[in-house]
């Protein structure tokens, strides 16, 4: 994997013209991209599948929960697709065991990635949601979780992913989406971290999502952000 594979665009458009504009305008600065619920419903697996052919990387964040049977035969069929990532909430065995029997029943090479604690939620949502526990203590439980389920990895935010990278071990995969260089607006992201934060603490991908696709020149914003990741990469080695 190289450093530019490490930046995945969240291709969050909702028709396929759209997303394949704007892949056709960050060329060969991205190289990995997520394909995730909107475009799934303007021919998302198409465009995925085109993308794959033009030798991208495809994370299809599907998110499943479910009763275990339907998990298993969903991520089943998902991962028949030979697509790189593919996700699932991360809440409990039951889900995330069945979803290693999905994959590894359709024989196929997908990496599972477990949704710790969605990265717009913070304190108060999990009080709400009767929770004891804070958000770095929900995620790194459901890691833990994850890992001794036989998931490869998980999304959560930077902020949590050196507690991850301790609890588990060096080849359990951590995505982090709520990416934001110090200058860009954070939106409905709760638990947001900067691209070189989130390398510092062990994150071996960020998902970028608005700060790239709603720029008005994204190959330019793309480019900003694989220089902060570099950067930070340089900096480890
Ligand atoms: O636009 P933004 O950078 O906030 O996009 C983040 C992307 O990552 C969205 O596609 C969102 O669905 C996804 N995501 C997330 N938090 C998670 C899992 C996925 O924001 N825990």
């Amino acid at each position: 994997m190289t450093a530019t594979d490490k930046l995945i665009v969240a291709l969050d458009r909702s028709t396929r013209a759209e997303a394949e504009a704007l892949v056709e305008v960050l060329g060969p600065t991205v190289t990995f991209y997520k394909v995730g619920l909107e475009l799934l419903f303007a021919d998302g697996i198409g465009l995925a599948e085109k993308l794959k052919q033009d030798g991208k990387n495809v994370f299809l964040d599907l998110k499943f929960l479910d009763i275990a049977n339907t998990v298993e035969r969903a991520v089943a069929q998902a991962a028949s697709l030979g697509f790189d990532y593919l996700t699932i909430h991360g809440h409990d065995a039951k889900t995330m065991k069945a979803a290693v029997r999905g994959r590894d029943h359709a024989g196929s090479h997908t990496k599972l990635l477990a949704v710790t604690v969605l990265t717009s939620l913070d304190a108060d949502d999990l009080k709400q949601q009767q929770s004891r526990m804070t958000p770095p203590e929900l995620v790194i439980h459901r890691a833990s979780l994850a890992h001794d389920c036989g998931i490869d990895g998980v999304v959560a935010s930077g902020q949590e992913a050196k507690s991850i990278r301790n609890a588990t071990n060096e080849d359990f995969l951590i995505v982090t989406p709520g990416i934001r260089l110090p200058t860009d607006e954070a939106g409905d992201q709760a638990r947001v971290t900067t691209p070189a934060d989130a390398i510092k603490a062990g994150a071996n991908h960020l998902v970028v999502g608005r700060p790239i696709t709603g720029a008005d020149d994204p190959a330019k914003a793309a480019k900003a952000f694989n220089l902060a990741i570099n950067q930070q990469v340089d900096a480890a080695s």
